[in-house]
């Protein structure tokens, strides 16, 4: 009795965790949000799971093990994935696709029942580097000249 007054007392005023996740625009990110797997063996029916930004506007809700999304924000209808598989090992992480700048922001993570977790994300959003393919042709040159000056140029 007395324990778990305590370990109300814990879940609430403990400090959120905090965590920076960089993703590229065009592309997605998964946000991090779990408890222990110990903690829902066989109770996977008591947690709910909150999943909010920075503007408190909905993200996604998992409730009692089903993903309950109705009330979402427009801007984020078919962008959000959810892991169904995941729920049983405590792993209610999230990943947003499609990202722009605009997703740019912190997306906060309430996980109540039995025990809980508040997790921070802030997600930065960075433009894709540059066509990463391109960097090759730099290098080619260079074999080519050294070729060229290790091989040929001894004869001439
Ligand atoms: C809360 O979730 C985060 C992200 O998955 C994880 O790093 C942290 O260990 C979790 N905290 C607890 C108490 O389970
Ligand atoms: C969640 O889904 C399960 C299986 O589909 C169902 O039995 C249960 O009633 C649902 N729970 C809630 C809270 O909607
Ligand atoms: C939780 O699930 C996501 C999506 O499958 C995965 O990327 C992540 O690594 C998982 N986290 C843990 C702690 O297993």
């Amino acid at each position: 009795m007395i324990n778990g007054v305590f370990a109300l007392l814990l879940g609430a005023f403990s400090e959120p965790v905090r965590v920076t996740v960089k993703g590229f625009v065009g592309e997605s990110a998964v946000f991090p949000c779990s408890i222990p797997d110990s903690e829902i063996q066989g109770k996977i029916e008591k947690f709910n799971v909150h999943w909010r930004d920075n503007e408190d506007k909905l993200v996604c809700d998992i409730i009692a093990s089903n993903r309950t999304c109705t009330d979402q924000d427009p801007k984020y209808k078919f962008r959000v994935e959810t892991f169904p598989d995941e729920y049983k090992k405590g792993n209610f992480s999230i990943k947003l696709s499609s990202l722009q700048k605009t997703d740019a922001r912190k997306y906060i993570c309430h996980i109540t029942g039995p025990s809980q977790n508040h997790t921070i994300t802030e997600l930065h959003v960075e433009d894709k580097p540059e066509g990463r393919g391109n960097h090759r042709q730099p290098s080619l040159i260079v074999l080519l000249i050294s070729f060229l000056l290790t091989c040929i140029l001894p004869f001439i």
